[in-house]
């Protein structure tokens, strides 16, 4: 049994000072998550990291956006595994289309990031999805399995159990168009296939998301789905309110 996982992606929102304020009042919310066996998370900016972490509940998954592979040097702008280690933050997420587009990321790129956390035993979010264009040439899957061969090329079986998996098609991310939960299951349960392909029956334990338009009032449509065990969650992560309904939806 696959245990269920909202992660908010915070992206380039709130300051320190608004950080601090959401975990500063997280902790009902991450009591009610663990009483129904929930892992809940977010992930701030790197400036928010250690605030979020010293304030909030230590239940809270506390994920980076993005890590470079290297442990240190003339790397100007970059964050390292051992910089996340010294916060205590062991969660980052890989790929996410925005880093895909506006920085250049690949799958290559995110499969050497992989190795690297999965050596420091930490947990990479994968992200994968197709464009507007590809969905309509109906071309997601082909897309979608080269994202994960290639970004998880390499890995070992035992490895791969800790990575998770987040399916966001882009032309559903801040776009209001949700994907129906019938397209995410098959797009979802398709990976899981090659999950199954690449590394056994371990693939039956890895978690997989969808992101892209999920709200408090859309978030249990997806979780009724086999293959789906949680969510990532852009805009409706922000304010407490709303990520508390996610929360309840999760549950029902
Ligand atoms: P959204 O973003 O929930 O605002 O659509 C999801 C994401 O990009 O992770």
């Amino acid at each position: 049994m696959r245990k269920k996982l909202l992660l908010g992606n915070w992206k380039m929102n709130k300051t320190p000072r608004e950080a601090k304020e959401f975990a500063l009042a997280s902790k009902e919310m991450v009591d009610y998550a663990i009483a129904h066996d929930i892992d809940v998370g977010v992930a701030p900016t790197y400036v928010c990291l250690q605030t979020v972490k010293e304030n909030a509940d230590p239940r809270l998954i506390v994920s980076a956006q993005n890590v470079n592979e290297h442990d240190h040097g003339a790397y100007t702008g970059e964050i390292s595994i051992p910089m996340l280690q010294e916060l205590g933050i062991s969660w980052v997420i890989l790929g996410h289309s925005e880093r895909r587009e506006y920085n250049g990321e690949t799958s290559e790129a995110c499969n050497a990031k992989i190795h690297a956390l999965l050596a420091a035993r930490m947990v990479p979010v994968y992200c994968c999805g197709e464009s507007l264009e590809t969905f309509e040439a109906g071309k997601t899957k082909a897309w979608v399995e080269e994202q994960i061969r290639v970004g998880l090329a390499g890995i070992a079986p035992e490895d791969a159990a800790s990575v998770v998996i987040a399916y966001e098609p882009i032309w559903a991310i801040g776009t209001g168009k949700s994907a129906t939960k019938e397209i995410a299951e098959d797009t979802i349960a398709f990976i899981r296939g090659i999950l199954r392909d690449m590394f056994g029956d371990v693939a039956d334990a890895m978690r997989i998301l969808y992101g892209g338009s999920v709200k408090p009032g859309n978030i249990a449509e997806y979780m009724s789905e086999p293959d789906i065990d949680g969510a990532l969650v852009g805009g409706a992560s922000l304010a407490l309110d709303s990520y508390r309904g996610l929360i309840e939806g999760l549950v029902k």
